[in-house]
């Protein structure tokens, strides 16, 4: 088997894939979450939600397809069973359950927000740790969108005084930045 030869050791491309692998699982459960909620959602925003999530999850497949391929680039494989994703997953599936919509959106915000901060590690961990500004780079990206959508669903939950948790708060008083 050829030796892949492209700057980095064995031990710095397994940390890259090892995080590449987490987020290949989190993307998976972040997914089968979105899929279930664009099923389930009712209510006066259900067309919204319903074509919105459909793009989300659209989006995930690629984005799952991508980490996979990058995986593979690296000389690693991809975790592809659904106990492995389980096993490493950082986010929480809450089987049972089906929230009302505001509860749908405070639940995938929160999970989007998860994957932010993960990728935030991971991108520095590629860059600083395993000298991987490849990974770096792509997991950068990936982390801007993930912003992107966290903002999108925000703004549908902003101003009912609920907060990603779905727990019901006081909003009066709060300052908000850039203003
Ligand atoms: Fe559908």
């Amino acid at each position: 088997m050829p030796k892949i030869n492209i700057g980095l050791s064995d031990e710095q491309r397994e940390g890259v894939i090892n995080f590449l692998n987490q987020d290949l699982a989190d993307a998976y459960v972040l997914l089968v979450k979105t899929k279930k909620y664009h099923w389930d959602v009712i209510g006066p925003q259900f067309r919204t939600l319903h074509e919105l999530w459909e793009e989300h999850y659209e989006a995930l497949t690629e984005t799952i397809d991508e980490i996979a391929e990058r995986i593979r680039t690296l000389g690693g494989y991809p975790v592809g069973t659904m106990e492995g994703f389980l096993e490493i997953a950082t986010l929480q599936e809450h089987a049972g359950e089906i929230p009302s919509a505001t509860g749908m959106v405070a639940q995938l915000v929160e999970d989007h927000e998860k994957v932010v901060r993960n990728l935030r590690e991971h991108i520095n961990g590629c860059a600083e740790e395993f000298h991987d500004q490849g990974t770096a780079d792509f997991l950068t990206e990936l982390m801007e969108e993930h912003e992107e959508i966290a903002w999108m669903l925000r703004s549908f939950i902003e101003g009912q005084a609920i907060e990603p948790s779905g727990q019901q708060i006081e909003t009066q008083g709060k300052t908000p930045i850039g203003v």
